[in-house]
């Protein structure tokens, strides 16, 4: 990849990602309030992702060539972790939940740098990303908000129409509730 133009939305090939690893991790980390040591142990299955069917991934990139926001996702599958975790899940529920299962896009990380939040960056990198796949629909995960008012990754979700497919799911090995929500593809252009 060349060095990037002033404020662009760009996708992202493997090389790419793996050119600027360090740099996707640091907004991933930010943007989640993980500590920095999160990063090293996201690099190998970041990789690994990249080459998985299907993945797809765009970055934001502002005038100096520094990456603001970064989003990535691929064909979900049996075998998988989170298909295999999800499946688990919607096995408790009725069987036309299954369908959601069948032939999807897992819309695996969506992060803006803090900096660079509030101003439309994450709904234009989602909407980019769900351009490139050919599935007839994506999934997603993400934390419950609780108690509190949902979050600005939740309106996100709501304000593009993700519905509910799980509430309250645990992923094995976290303590934290998820939700799944999902939708048909194509989304429709922004209003
Ligand atoms: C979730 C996240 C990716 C959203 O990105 P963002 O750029 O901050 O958010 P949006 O694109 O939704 O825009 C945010 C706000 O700007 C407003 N906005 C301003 N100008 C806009 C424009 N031109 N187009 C669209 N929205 C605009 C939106 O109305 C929206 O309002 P709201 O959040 O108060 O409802 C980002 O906040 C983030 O990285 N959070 C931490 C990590 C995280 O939670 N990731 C998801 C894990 S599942």
């Amino acid at each position: 990849m060349t060095r990037a133009p002033a404020h662009q939305l760009i996708q992202l090939g493997p090389d790419d990602l793996a050119d600027r690893l360090a740099e996707a991790l640091h907004v991933y980390v930010t943007a989640m309030g993980y500590p920095h040591s999160t990063a090293r142990h996201r690099r190998t299955l970041w990789l690994d992702h990249s080459r998985r069917p299907g993945w797809r991934a765009v970055g934001w990139f502002d005038s100096t060539g520094a990456l603001l926001g970064i989003a990535y996702g691929y064909t979900g599958g049996p075998g998988q972790w989170w298909f295999e975790e999800v499946r688990r899940g919607v096995s408790a529920q009725g069987p036309e939940a299954h369908i959601w299962l069948r032939d999807y896009f897992e819309l695996t990380e969506l992060h803006v740098h803090p900096d660079a939040q509030g101003h439309g960056l994450g709904e234009r990198l989602l909407r980019a990303l769900l351009t490139l796949t050919d599935r007839p629909r994506v999934l997603l995960s993400t934390p419950e908000y609780g108690t509190e008012p949902p979050g600005r990754a939740w309106r996100l979700y709501r304000r593009t129409g993700f519905r509910d497919v799980l509430r309250n799911h645990r992923f094995t090995g976290d303590s934290r509730p998820f939700a799944v929500l999902g939708r048909e593809l194509p989304l429709s252009p922004a209003r």
